[in-house]
């Protein structure tokens, strides 16, 4: 079923995270329940699901790539998502890519932390991928990859460090982001 956008944005609770658990391969084995009420799919609908799923047309490969790339390595990321929901509604966020491991010290499933991504990063964030689209129509991913790369190098970072500029989050954001992410690590 191919969903059309609506071009309307949710409006997410600041205070409230989006949370989800997958397989290696980013099939969806576990969300909270914020995340059912705002992409209006059911568990039963996501339970198995390729991540995908709830993916707009608006955000570029090179987005993804970056992420894959980083957690198939093991290291966490930070990335500005554009999602969509069943309705073809929109929200943006900021979401913490995180891997897990197994008590062998083998990654054995990856989560996202996504709480909304503020009006000023938006507005920073949406033409830099809107570019990227572009050069993905014309010359495909790799080239929106080099684009980007190069982009926040320019800033003397790379992606993660460039989001991190952008939306300095306080001690308090933190402290709480990180207490939703033990209790989610824990009981789900
Ligand atoms: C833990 C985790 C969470 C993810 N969350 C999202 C998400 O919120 N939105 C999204 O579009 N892709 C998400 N992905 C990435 C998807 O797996 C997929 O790579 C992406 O949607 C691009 O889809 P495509 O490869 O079919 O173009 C997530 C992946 C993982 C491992």
């Amino acid at each position: 079923m191919r969903i059309v956008p609506t071009n309307k944005e949710i409006k997410l609770n600041p205070r409230k995270y989006i949370l989800s658990t997958t397989d290696l391969k980013g099939n969806i084995t576990k969300v909270n329940d914020y995340f059912l009420e705002i992409c209006k799919y059911t568990k039963d609908e996501l339970i198995g699901a390729p991540h995908n799923i709830i993916r707009h047309p608006d955000m570029p490969k090179a987005i993804f790539y970056l992420m894959w790339e980083s957690i198939k390595n093991g290291k966490n990321i930070t990335a500005v998502v554009k999602n969509m929901a069943k309705n073809g509604d929109h929200y943006w966020v900021i979401t913490d890519f995180e891997i897990r491991r197994d008590q062998s010290g083998k990654i054995n499933r990856y989560m996202a932390f996504r709480q909304a991504a503020p009006k000023k990063i938006v507005a920073t964030i949406e033409p830099l991928y809107q570019k990227l689209l572009e050069i993905e129509k014309m010359d495909g991913m790799e080239v929106s990859v080099k684009y980007l790369l190069n982009y926040v190098a320019e800033q003397g970072t790379d992606y993660n460090g460039y989001i991190a500029k952008l939306e300095k989050r306080s001690a308090l954001t933190l402290f709480l982001l990180n207490k939703a992410k033990k209790l989610f690590s824990n009981n789900l």
